[in-house]
């Protein structure tokens, strides 16, 4: 029997810096997509896959989205007295219920693997799950929802991977596959932003894990690795020596929205997919001069 995962935790620490100046004063995980913070997305992914505590390790100018988890009661009147019942069901929906979100602060952002300690009193001696909030997954069955039912065959540590253009692994951290299938592979060794040559294979680390809590005792004497960061991928290559770890190739489309092509991208493929706006959306995207049949191969290819 495994042990069931009830906590994910969402480092929102990071400083930003491919955002600047829209992430001067606030948080790279505000931004929307569409509508919607990108962590709200992950919230409700984490929600979709059966999560009920909600940690979120948060940094300077990130009080924001304490708020933004927290009952508005101004707005919430407001809304009523006109009569705005979808907004008001919207926004009271979005919120995890009372006693289930936990704030820390990583008080400098000394990478991933730091803010992921951050979290360590909080989450104790049970297995976590861990969103990246910057990566977006578009899927029929959220992508932690997959993890978690690979998970309770396997439990051990279990990460989301995607295939890259094999000149484009140096910017992840990569693993080797060793046996199973797509739902769920022996992982045979990781490296972080490895040379393409060097790469053990072109499946990368994608935003999402489970992991158990003895990667907490490794984080806290874990130097720092790759661009003076501690690195949460260097814990969880000691870890691999006593746990196992396995990979799940979702099924889904990833946006990395750290980057602004990322960011971009999301915002055309969500908004086209949107009921009440996708034709309008597209209606004025041709205005601008973009052909109707490079959209159209867009949302095909989105599909
Ligand atoms: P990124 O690698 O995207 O770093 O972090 P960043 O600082 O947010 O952005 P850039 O590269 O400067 O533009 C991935 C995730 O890890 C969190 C970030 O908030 C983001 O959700 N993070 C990163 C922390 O919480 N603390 C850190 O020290 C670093």
């Amino acid at each position: 029997m495994v042990k069931r995962v009830k906590t994910a935790v969402f480092p929102v620490a990071g400083l930003g810096t491919r955002f600047l100046p829209a992430t001067k004063a606030m948080p790279k995980e505000m931004l929307t997509v569409v509508d919607r913070p990108l962590i709200q997305y992950a919230v409700d992914e984490a929600r979709e896959a059966g999560i009920t505590h909600f940690v979120f390790v948060t940094g300077r100018n990130k009080g924001v989205i304490e708020d933004h988890f927290d009952r508005q009661f101004e707005l919430e009147t407001t809304l009523e007295q006109r009569g705005k019942q979808a907004a008001l069901a919207e926004l009271q929906q979005d919120l995890p219920s009372a006693g289930r979100t936990s704030f820390t602060r990583q008080q400098e952002p000394l990478g991933l693997g730091h803010a992921v300690w951050c979290a360590r009193e909080i989450v104790g001696d049970e297995p976590f799950a861990l969103l990246l909030p910057d990566m977006l997954f578009k899927a029929r069955r959220g992508v932690l929802k997959q993890m978690m039912e690979t998970y309770e065959e396997t439990g051990g540590n279990v990460l989301a991977v995607e295939q890259v253009p094999q000149q484009d692994v140096s910017s992840y951290g990569v693993v080797g596959r060793g046996a199973g299938d797509d739902s769920g592979f022996r992982i045979s060794g990781m490296v972080e932003k490895p040379k393409p040559e060097e790469a053990p294979s072109n499946l990368i680390i994608s935003g999402r894990y489970i992991l158990q809590p003895e990667i907490f005792n490794l984080l806290a004497d874990q130097p720092r690795g790759a661009g003076g960061e501690i690195q949460l991928t260097d814990a969880m290559q000691t870890l691999m020596q006593s746990q196992p770890f396995v990979g799940v190739q979702y099924e889904g489309q990833s946006f990395d929205c750290g980057s602004k092509i990322g960011f971009l991208t999301a915002n055309v493929a969500y908004a086209l997919d949107r009921e009440d706006i996708g034709d309008d959306f597209l209606a004025a995207l041709s205005r601008i001069g973009l052909h109707n049949a490079l959209i159209d191969g867009f949302r095909i290819a989105a599909e």
